[in-house]
Order: structure tokens, then sequence, then C-alpha cells
């Protein structure tokens, strides 16, 4: 498979797709299996290249882990694992930030982990801090070894009462997967609450975990003795609907997306009707439209759930440069998150970058020298240019740009979007997109 793609832009997206299951819950649900002493089902698996890299983990680790593509399922068996080194988790975890939520399940069934050099998109440091702090504060003992960080218990792990600078998913995840094993109780304050978190909770209870979920962001875990296998079906993964949604509006077009559900997607809803998209929820998911007419310019913040997904960010910007007037973005997640704008620029795009908080909110990066904040000054019709891929939604806004540039475009390294879209070459050939 050629890693470019040639987009003949300029024509509306219309048809229907199905999504699948959430990168960001399947991946943790998988990992979820290891704490089980029998084999667990998830359903609703898509086939991307993220389930790859987590099925070749958990395979290194002694798992079964049998995918059937057609159906989504996929069966884990987790009844005895084995310890892997840094070099072999390193060569099978690619770019993936994985590993690091491996290590409380390992350490409770194994005694050991290793954590090696970590990849993941290329958005700002994302460094792992919280994780190391949660997993010391659990007992865990870590020594830096030439290949990585190797992290035993000799102790066992014990609950804690923990307290989040800023509520990280993946430092959520780390307490929920290292606390239902622990001994005695686990406090979690300024928890992050995704849906793919609370999907993982109630993975999670299926097990036999005793976890409670408050208004407050706080979260108390009762550690138990055992867990056993779940069957689970993965929730849809929403930053997957919104991208197609976002495509479905930069190129006029219309998408019906099979599998879409409004209970995830609330924000993003609220601001495409602001922009002036329309979607329909349907029983078996949303058909998401561009009505005809211009589009409405807007004033938006990214934040952690319930607010407007850092993730639905990239796709919707590319939807904002077709909007009439100034729309106003500041990211508050990620503190490097606009770079794919460039390639925006290089297709007529206007769009300027700023480092003060351009949003009611201030946030961590405010008197930093990142440039958070973008003003897109629209409508400004975009021609076709040959563009590179940054990161995984910055590589898919630019195909949407692509595919709403009048002309042809290449766009290179697209392999970087097999990690998070199933099948997205079919996808675009289903909506009748022009692509070789
Ligand atoms: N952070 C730290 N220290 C840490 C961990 C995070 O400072 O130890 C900071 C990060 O640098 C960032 C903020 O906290 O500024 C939020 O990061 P978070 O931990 O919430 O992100 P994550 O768990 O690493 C997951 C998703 C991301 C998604 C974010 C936010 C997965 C595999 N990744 O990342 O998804 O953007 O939550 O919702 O679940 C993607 O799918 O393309 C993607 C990047």
């Amino acid at each position: 498979m050629t890693d470019s793609i040639r987009v003949h832009g300029g024509e509306p997206l219309r048809g229907e797709i199905t999504v699948r299951g959430a990168k960001n819950f399947v991946s943790k649900a998988m990992v979820a299996a290891l704490l089980g002493s029998t084999p667990s089902t998830l359903r609703n698996v898509p086939n991307i290249r993220d389930v790859k890299v987590v099925s070749e983990l958990l395979r290194l680790h002694g798992a079964g882990v049998d995918y059937n593509v057609e159906s989504g399922e996929i069966a884990l068996d987790t009844t005895s694992l084995q310890y892997a080194d840094a070099l072999q988790i390193a060569t099978h975890a690619g770019s993936s930030r994985i590993p690091i939520l491996l290590c409380g399940p390992l350490l409770h069934r194994l005694g050991e982990a290793v954590i090696p050099d970590l990849g993941g998109c290329r958005i700002g440091d994302r460094p792992i801090n919280f994780h190391l702090e949660i997993l010391q504060k659990f007992g865990a003992q870590v020594e830096e070894g030439g290949d990585g960080l190797h992290l035993t218990a000799p102790n066992g792990l014990t609950g804690i009462a923990h307290t989040l600078s800023y509520p990280s998913v993946g430092a959520t995840e780390q307490l929920l997967l290292t606390g239902v094993l622990a001994k005695g109780i686990t406090t979690l304050e300024n928890a992050a609450v995704e849906p793919e978190i609370k999907d993982l909770i109630d993975t999670l209870q299926k097990m036999g975990a005793i976890i409670s979920v408050d208004t407050d962001r706080s979260i108390t875990i009762e550690g138990v003795e055992t867990l056993h296998g779940y069957d689970h079906t993965a929730l849809a993964d929403r930053i997957e609907v919104g991208s197609w949604a976002s495509a479905a509006l930069a190129t006029r077009g219309d998408v019906m997306i099979h599998g879409a559900q409004q209970r995830t997607m609330g924000m993003f809803l609220n601001v495409f009707r602001k922009v002036g998209g329309e979607f329909d929820v349907r029983q078996d998911g949303i058909r998401f439209w561009h009505p005809g007419g211009d589009l409405n310019a807007i004033a938006l913040q990214t934040d952690v759930h319930p607010g407007f997904m850092t993730d639905w960010q990239q796709p919707l910007v590319v939807a904002l440069t077709q909007a009439k007037g100034l729309s106003i973005v500041h990211e508050t997640v990620y503190e490097n998150r606009f770079g794919f704008t460039e390639a925006l620029v290089a297709m007529g795009a206007e769009v300027q970058l700023y480092r003060e908080c351009l949003g009611d909110k201030k946030c961590r990066f405010g008197q930093r020298n990142f440039r958070h904040s973008a003003v897109i000054s629209g409508p400004t019709p975009l021609h076709a240019a040959d563009i590179e891929v940054p990161d995984l939604r910055g590589g898919f806004s630019h195909l949407i740009a692509a595919l709403a540039a009048k002309g042809t475009s290449t766009v290179s390294g697209i392999g970087i979007i097999d990690r998070g879209y199933e099948a997205f070459r079919d996808k675009l050939t289903a909506l009748g997109a022009a692509v070789e």
C-alpha cells in the first residue's frame, strides 16, 4: 500500500458510512483484559493500526488475541501472562503510548513492568509525569535502565488518595487500571470523565471492580482481590464521527454516519449547528449535511469533557475556513496543536496564530510561548497542494482540505491516518471522493 493519496477535490462528499468502536476506548479495554484471570470478549472493534499494536503488545506478554475483522469481535485470553523486555515492547509499540498503561495490570499480575521510550502523535511534549507519580504512590519502584524505565512492586500495590493538577485522560485511566486490584481504597479528585473513561469504568465493573464516580469529577475505587474477564461492546468513535461530519461541512456535502451516538456527541452537535451545519439524529446513526448558503464564523474553546474535545478541533477548523467572518479557536488541552494550519494557509486559508488565550478561559498555556489560539478568516477558496501529514488528526484535516480544494492535491504520509480511521480509503470512495 502506498503512503500517499491523490485527491481530485472540489466535489461534495455524499453517501453513507459506518463508524465502529472508539480507538481511545478499545485500546484501554484491551489492556483492562490483562487484569482478568478468565478470557474477555470485546465487540465493535475497528480494524485500525492501534488495535494491531495493542494486540501485538498483549501477545508479547503471553495473552491470546483473536480478532475477527468482519464481526468486530476480539477474544482475549489473559489466563497466563509472561514478562516482555523493553526492546520487544519498543519494537511492537511503534508510536503508541499504550505501554505506560500496561504497567498497573502487569505489576498486579507479574510483579514487574517496563516502559520503553514512548511515541504517540507529535502534539506538544506529551510528558508521562502524572503516570509515574501515580504508579509510585501506589508503591511501584521505578528504576532507569538504558532501555527504559523498569518498575517493580516488591510489597504489592496499595490504594492512594490522589488529586490531578489537570484532568488528564491517560492519568485517570492509569489510576483506574491500577486501583481496581490495589489493596484498600483509592480516591481521585479532578478526574477526567470522558465517555471513553465511563465505558472503561463500565467494563471494569463487569469484571468485578467496585468504582463510583461523583458529579464533582471525583472517583472512588474499593480494591478487590481478583477480577474476571468481560463481554463488552465498545462505544462509537466520536472523534471519527466528528471528523467525517466536518468533512461533509467543508465540502458542502451530505453524509449519513451509521453507528454515531448522540449521547457522546452533544457539544460537537451544538457547535455544528451554530456554524450552520444541519444534522438529523436517527435510530442507527446521525446524518450531517451542509444546507447551502454561507456558514457562520464562531468562537470556540477546546476543553476536557463535557467541553468541546481537542480532537474535534482540527477537522472543524478546515470547515471554518469556509465560514463567513472571523472565527476564534482557543486550544486549551494541548499547547501545540495548530501546526497543521500551516498547510491550510499554503492552500489559501487565512489563519493567524496567537500566544494569548483568545477566549474567556485562561488556560495553562497563556503566559508561555505557545501559539495556542487561532483566528480564521473566511470564506477562502482552497486550492490544491502537495501536503505531508503531521499527526493523526492533523492528517485527516489535511485530507478534508484536499477534498474541499479545487484541483488535484497529493497528501503524503497517510499511513498515520490508519492508526485511528478504519478503512478511510474505502469510506472516501463510498462518499464519492475522486481519490487514487
Ligand atoms: N499531561 C501531562 N502529564 C502527563 C499526562 C498528560 O502534563 O503525564 C498533559 C498533556 O501534555 C496534555 C494534557 O495533560 O496537555 C492532556 O493529556 P491527556 O493525558 O488527557 O491525554 P492522553 O491520555 O495522552 C488521550 C487521547 C488523545 C486525546 C486526549 C485528550 C488516547 C490514546 N489518546 O490522550 O487522543 O487528545 O486524551 O482527550 O486515548 C488522538 O486520538 O489523536 C489523541 C491524541
